[in-house]
């Protein structure tokens, strides 16, 4: 961790109890008991709906032995799920919106982990989402190297007049990693740069948008600018993830987004529900791959237990007239989701 950029003037004062810190977007705060839950979050899991977060959630549970999911009640801006280490959140669309998501997680997973920097570096974040393929079509699967903005200059904000620009790189061992987890799986998995534009239509060249401020000819100049320069996707968060998560030195983090489209081939999304569910499935199956092979090793089932030996007649039943072979097996471990 970069613990000289960690906003300790603020955050010393919430580890010591002086204050709690509200994570007002969530409708929770670091006094709040159900926080307890939560320290041994391992992964931050984003995605922009709180629908899909739900989703997630329920299959994790259902890989980890049903394990329970928590949740805050307070869903009207983005939806919060624990289970078994992982955090899954929404965070809306957009870098407005993200940003504030990505910033009381840090503060929270901050306060989760005492502020401890080793216990920080273990914890791994990903943005699991939907994108514009620059010549992928549709379901392919992209894991990001780089995110920037559309003119490929990294992310930046404005502080007052002057302008402040955030790291977009992604940890390329991560990546490697992602693309190793999905090796068999069947899936399309490439790893490139990835635009996020600041708006869907605009920033993103579509000439559908209600307003049009681009012909053909610049589109298309800009589709292959951008693709000979690595660019694979065009999404809406990643440039300020990479940038947050780098401002705090985060090791461990990644963007997986599937392509819905090819946008060399048109700008609107025409895909049936079907393939859409199919796409965004795709991604969510490269997550679930690698999340397995980071998080601890589910413990494995007590042994069946065994019957005391019964002497089998010659009927093949227990001398009781049971079974003679034992079929007693331990309950599986862990509540039930909700
Ligand atoms: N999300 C985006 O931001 N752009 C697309 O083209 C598709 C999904």
């Amino acid at each position: 961790m970069k613990i000289e950029n960690i906003n300790r003037q603020f955050l010393d004062g919430v580890m010591a109890g002086d204050y709690p810190d509200v994570y007002y977007h969530f409708g929770v705060s670091s006094n709040d008991p159900v926080l307890k839950n939560f320290r041994d979050v391992r992964a931050v899991v984003l995605a922009g709906s709180g629908e899909r977060i739900k989703e997630f959630a329920k299959i994790w549970s259902k890989k980890r032995n049903n394990r329970k999911i928590y949740t805050l009640p307070k869903e009207e801006r983005f939806v919060f799920c624990y289970c078994d280490g992982v955090i899954f959140a929404s965070h809306g669309m957009g870098m407005p919106s993200a940003s504030i998501c990505v910033q009381e997680l840090m503060r929270m997973v901050y306060f989760l982990k005492g502020g401890d920097p080793d216990e920080l570096d273990q914890v791994f974040w990903v943005r699991v989402g939907t994108s514009g393929g620059v010549g992928l079509e549709g379901g392919t699967v992209v894991v990001t190297t780089e995110g920037l903005m559309a003119d490929l200059k990294p992310y930046r904000l404005l502080i007052g007049e002057r302008e402040q620009y955030f790291d977009g790189r992604f940890p390329a061992d991560v990546a490697e990693a992602i693309v190793e987890a999905c090796r068999d799986s069947g899936l399309e998995v490439v790893m490139g740069k990835t635009v996020a534009g600041n708006e869907f239509f605009i920033e993103q060249m579509r000439l559908d948008g209600a307003i049009r401020l681009a012909e053909e000819d610049w589109k298309y100049g800009w589709l292959n600018w951008i693709h000979e320069h690595g660019v694979r996707n065009i999404e809406m968060e990643g440039a300020m993830l990479a940038g947050f998560m780098n401002h705090w030195g985060f090791p461990r983090f990644a963007m997986i987004c599937c392509t819905l489209l090819n946008r060399l081939h048109g700008d609107q999304v025409t895909a049936s529900g079907q393939e859409l569910h199919r796409y965004s499935e795709n991604a969510g199956k490269a997550l679930f791959f690698y999340l397995e092979t980071i998080m601890p090793k589910l413990e494995a089932k007590a042994p069946a237990r065994k019957k005391p030996a019964v002497k089998k007649t010659p009927t093949g039943r227990g001398e009781d007239g049971g079974d003679a072979e034992p079929t007693d097996q331990e309950p599986a471990d862990g509540g039930k989701a909700e």
